[in-house]
């Protein structure tokens, strides 16, 4: 395929529509009346330790085309985050985070540590490490328990690795010109559950920005020993921007609707 960001978003999609079936049939329901249904954004997570840290990872982004926008902290949950925006105005704006591990107890560090020592510097140096899924063997389901009770974020990317967290239907994007409550009555009409921490609807106008987002699909995963559990992998989001005052779509995140969204993959 000709065009990297493409190819890059084609790859990330099928992946995460593997791990995230509902993604698919929410995206068909809404592709079949809007052709121009477009992505606002794709997250991603990540731990603040070397080889995968967001500094190592970012230049991939930038190799396609991104620049950073704004950035972001997240105290209780323990993470630090850029939004991307590309000069390509097709391409969806990017949200990485990552987890200060640092503030984590000395045990839930030291898993991390473990998982981290064993990503191979080569993977990391392609861009397809953006979908590689874990770069590690897979921890103990009692690893992944232990995490989970400090960090549902440090559990998740230990059990599901590195690859897209959630893609995000533009609600500006739809033809018919819809609200995200519409977008949200359609979804759950058609059998899906919504997040509904601090309100189904996060944000407003006010904020130039408004978000909702599923509930994470279950999947199976293989833990250590052969252990198989069935655990929370990825969402899908909607998203409403709205201009600024000089006319032009607010291109960034909001801090506290994020705080929230980052819970579409709680238990
Ligand atoms: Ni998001």
């Amino acid at each position: 395929m000709a065009d990297p960001i493409e190819h890059f978003f084609d790859a990330l999609w099928q992946d995460y529509i593997a791990m995230t079936p509902s993604a698919s049939r929410i995206h068909a329901l809404f592709a079949k009346d809007n052709p121009g249904l477009a992505n606002d954004h794709v997250a991603f997570r990540t731990f603040d330790l070397e080889p995968i840290r967001l500094t190592s990872l970012e230049p991939h982004l930038i190799d396609l085309g991104y620049r950073r926008f704004a950035p972001y902290r997240f105290e209780e949950k323990k993470l630090d985050a850029w939004g991307y925006v590309s000069s390509n105005p097709d391409a969806p704006r990017i949200f990485l985070s990552e987890l200060r591990t640092g503030e984590l107890s000395r045990r839930a560090r030291e898993i991390i540590e473990r998982l981290c020592a064993e990503v191979d510097d080569d993977r990391v140096a392609e861009a397809s490490v953006f979908h590689a899924g874990p770069l590690w063997s897979p921890p103990s389901w009692e690893e992944y328990c232990f995490l989970r009770e400090e960090s549902e974020y440090a559990a998740w990317v230990a059990a599901i690795g590195l690859r897209a967290n959630h893609f995000t239907i533009s609600v500006n994007s739809l033809r018919v010109a819809a609200t995200l409550e519409d977008v949200v009555a359609r979804v759950e009409a058609a059998g899906h559950r919504l997040n509904s921490a601090g309100g189904k609807l996060k944000g407003s106008p006010e904020v130039l920005l408004e978000q909702a987002a599923t509930v994470a699909d279950q999947i199976e995963v293989r833990f250590a020993a052969g252990d198989r559990h069935t655990i929370p992998s990825c969402y899908y989001e909607f998203a409403r921007r709205y201009p600024t005052p000089e006319g032009e779509l607010y291109q960034g995140f909001v801090a506290a609707s994020a705080d929230r969204i980052f819970e579409s993959t709680d238990r």
